[in-house]
């Protein structure tokens, strides 16, 4: 499967013609994007036309998201041009730039980061073109980006915590794995487990805190060296997306530990790699974070080019899936 979806990524990957950094177009469209001299007004394209600035291939949920984004693209025959930041702020303004430059109808940006991005946005609504957030939230006053979809982190967060709680019987001691330091799916799902922790479950305590920067290797790093300095002294394991704790699992089995027994793990995302754990008895939890954003997002931007007023907020539906139904889960999991 995992195979079949590389494969998958490769062929979008040429036929849409993305770049590793910067963008590029996957048509010929920019004929009538050009100003005329007579007027500043932006020319429509016929095609929808559309820049999305993507953060990088952090995780399998990441990869995810950019295949459900190419993959709506090529359904609907949108010319879009695709860029991939490797994680960096920069490259993604950058992009964003380019895009506003080309003339595209719409600019879609996963935010690596919550701040910096003012001026660019500015820039972008003085060009008129629509920004919607997609998946990670940017702090910036609400009048510079039209919609932001995707899930609420910080009710992740608490579930997450009540989920623990329950492997916990309420009583404990957790590390967390953080994401990306300044990143609104790291901040928030940190916050939402802290306050519920505070609220309702005083014997649970976070011991130790340290980002992974949300990829397994990272994850599998840090969590050695959470070993190392809380000998038997770990119960759960709170990562900010699956991959983490998947690395976090190698690093408990390599310290002669039982993951998901001798150690309880709450993630979240959803990936086939952390239900396919759940299946084997290494971890007990995932709490849902839905990746499959392209519909939603090109119907978006779809409404904003027909002049049409989108949600501030489009909300992801998710649920929370645990290790006792994950042998039946898997064969219907998307990603
Ligand atoms: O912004 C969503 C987060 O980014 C996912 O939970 C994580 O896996 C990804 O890298």
């Amino acid at each position: 499967m995992a195979k079949k979806f590389f494969a998958l990524i490769v062929v979008l990957t040429m036929v849409l013609g993305i770049t590793g950094c910067g963008s590029q177009s996957t048509g010929n469209q920019q004929g009538d994007t050009k100003k005329t001299e007579e007027s500043t007004e932006k020319p429509k394209n016929e095609k929808l036309v559309i820049g999305f600035a993507q953060i990088g291939q952090e995780s399998g949920w990441r990869d995810a998201e950019t295949f459900s984004i190419l993959q709506e693209a090529e359904k609907l025959g949108v010319d879009l041009k695709f860029s991939d930041a490797q994680q960096k702020q920069e490259n993604q303004i950058k992009a964003i730039r380019t895009f506003i430059q080309q003339g595209v109808d719409v600019i879609g940006v996963a935010p690596v980061v919550e701040t910096g991005w003012e001026t660019v946005f500015k820039e972008a609504k003085d060009a008129g073109i629509p920004i919607i957030l997609v998946d990670r939230r940017a702090a910036v006053p609400e009048d510079l980006y039209a919609s932001f979809i995707g899930s609420d982190f910080i009710l992740e967060g608490n579930n997450a915590a009540d989920e623990m709680a329950k492997l916990l019987n309420n009583k404990g001691n957790i590390v967390e794995l953080q994401g990306t330091v300044g990143a609104s799916a790291a901040t928030d799902r940190m916050k939402g487990f802290k306050d519920q922790l505070a609220a309702k479950y005083p014997d649970m305590k976070i011991i130790a805190s340290q980002t992974g920067d949300f990829t397994r290797a990272k994850g599998k790093e840090v969590m050695e060296a959470f070993l190392k300095a809380y000998p038997g002294q770990i119960n759960g394991v709170y990562g900010h997306n699956d991959d983490m704790v998947l690395g976090a699992i190698e690093a408990i089995k390599d310290a002669g530990l039982k993951p998901g027994v001798d150690i309880k793990t709450v993630s979240v995302d959803g990936v086939k790699g952390l239900f396919e754990a759940m299946a084997a008895g290494e971890a007990n939890v995932t709490v849902e974070c839905n990746p499959l954003l392209g519909p939603q997002f090109f119907k978006a931007c779809q409404d904003l080019k027909d002049g049409k007023t989108t949600e501030k907020w489009i909300k992801s539906e998710e649920s929370v899936y645990r290790a006792e139904t994950a042998k039946d889960d898997l064969p219907n999991r998307k990603y």
